[in-house]
């Protein structure tokens, strides 16, 4: 692939952005693998993003100018970040946090008036990420504010590829971030007992981890929180609401949750792409594709693919779980996952368990969210 290469589509252009599911499933059926100046080469089915996840040697993940611990990391630095990482989202750390989890989801479904009209992202989807996401942390209620901000310049910039504007968004976060740091490290003994304190206790090698590297870690906490928790609680609350058959049997059985949120989610991604880089030469569906060569995981098409899942939209709940992509696959599967999976059952519990029913409003359809954001721009729901 070199300069001269021809576009195959404009991720950016407006039939993308109508509906990004419906145009990510016509380039798979038409281009699967396709090249653009924004997303470069683009992998659009479930068998070419298997084979990036299960190389990583050949599909490098440091394609980011800034520090990215872990997800712009490869092995073996990946892999010693990683285990400072995965202990966070322990069983028990889980067990612990379910009730703080709860009450906060509680108070937020109890917030929503009943009979009548609610727009569910402003009042419940995004306060709910950014509420489990401080508590999470153990970071002050004063942050939910700059923090829902941050989210969004942060979708803005990456959409705009603006190089100047995603540093000023960088820089945002770090300050933040340092300050709550530099008021642990004051405190001394008498610093809160929280995952920010603990994260600045924790070693690497014979050294504590470095600001700048913590700072990263919980960047990129954040994003995966703030950018994708409230995407998915829009999304499921948005499918039951269009699927009354779904919904009835997630009322009448909710031990069937778990699976539903992963195979809703699988149907309709809060999560877009992510990136790699090649460390050879290779070929994709006839191309050479040369070393050195960007290219994005679509995994809102990937995870719809019929060749592995039949009918994308069908709901069942008897698939393979491992053939399901929306927390990745390989050496960079999300570490959150499990808090993931917490919050969304939880949320989608108390949402069913204090309402008598969730419809969507005749005349009032939702707005799409456009690229990298996933799920909806509006939603307005009818809530009994
Ligand atoms: C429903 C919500 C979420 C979804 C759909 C999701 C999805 C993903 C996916 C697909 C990847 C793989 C990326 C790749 O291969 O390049 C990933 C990685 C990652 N996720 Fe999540 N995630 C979610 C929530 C979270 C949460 C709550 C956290 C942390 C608090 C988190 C932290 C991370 C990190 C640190 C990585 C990079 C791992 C690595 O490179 O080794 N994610 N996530």
């Amino acid at each position: 692939m070199n300069e001269k290469v021809v576009d195959d589509w404009d991720p950016r252009s407006d039939v993308i952005a109508h509906d990004q599911a419906a145009a990510y499933d016509d380039m798979r059926r038409r281009c699967p693998v396709a090249h653009s100046e924004y997303l470069h080469l683009s992998l659009f089915c479930h068998e070419d993003v298997m084979r990036v996840l299960n190389d990583p040697e050949t599909f490098s993940s440091a394609v980011s100018s800034y520090l990215s611990v872990p997800n712009g990391m490869d092995p073996p630095e990946h892999t010693q970040y990683r285990s400072i990482i995965e202990p966070y989202f322990s069983p028990q750390r889980m067990t612990v946090f379910e009730p703080v989890c709860r009450e906060i989801a509680i108070s937020l479904v109890k917030g929503l008036s009943r009979c009548s009209e609610v727009e569910l992202n402003a009042q419940f989807a995004q306060d709910f990420a950014t509420q489990i996401q401080c508590a999470f942390l153990g970071w002050p209620k004063d942050l939910h504010a700059p923090l829902l901000q941050w989210i969004r310049k942060n979708h803005e910039a990456t959409l705009t590829g603006d190089k100047i504007a995603l540093d000023r968004v960088a820089l945002e976060f770090d300050t933040h971030i340092r300050g709550l740091l530099a008021h642990r490290r004051q405190a001394g003994n008498d610093a809160p007992d929280d995952i920010t304190s603990s994260l600045a206790r924790d070693r690497i090698g014979n050294r504590l981890l470095h600001d700048d590297e913590i700072v990263s870690i919980l960047r990129n906490w954040t994003v995966g929180e703030l950018g994708t928790i409230a995407a998915c609680v829009g999304i499921l609350a948005h499918y039951v609401a269009e699927h009354p058959e779904v919904q009835q049997l997630l009322r009448e059985q909710g031990s069937l949750l778990p699976g539903a949120i992963d195979e809703i989610l699988r149907i309709r991604a809060p999560l877009i792409a992510n990136r790699r880089v090649t460390t050879k030469p290779v070929e994709f569906g006839g191309r050479v594709v040369p070393i050195g060569q960007r290219i994005t995981l679509i995994w809102a098409s990937a995870n719809r693919d019929e060749t592995v899942f039949g009918d994308p939209d069908g709901f069942r709940l008897d698939r393979d779980p491992a053939s399901n992509l929306l927390y990745g696959a390989g050496i960079h599967a999300c570490p959150g996952a499990p808090l993931a999976r917490l919050e969304l059952r939880i949320a989608m519990e108390e949402l069913l368990a204090h309402t008598n029913w969730i419809a969507l409003v005749a005349d009032r359809p939702p707005a799409n969210a456009v690229y990298p954001a996933a799920g909806f721009a509006a939603l307005p729901l009818w809530i009994e």
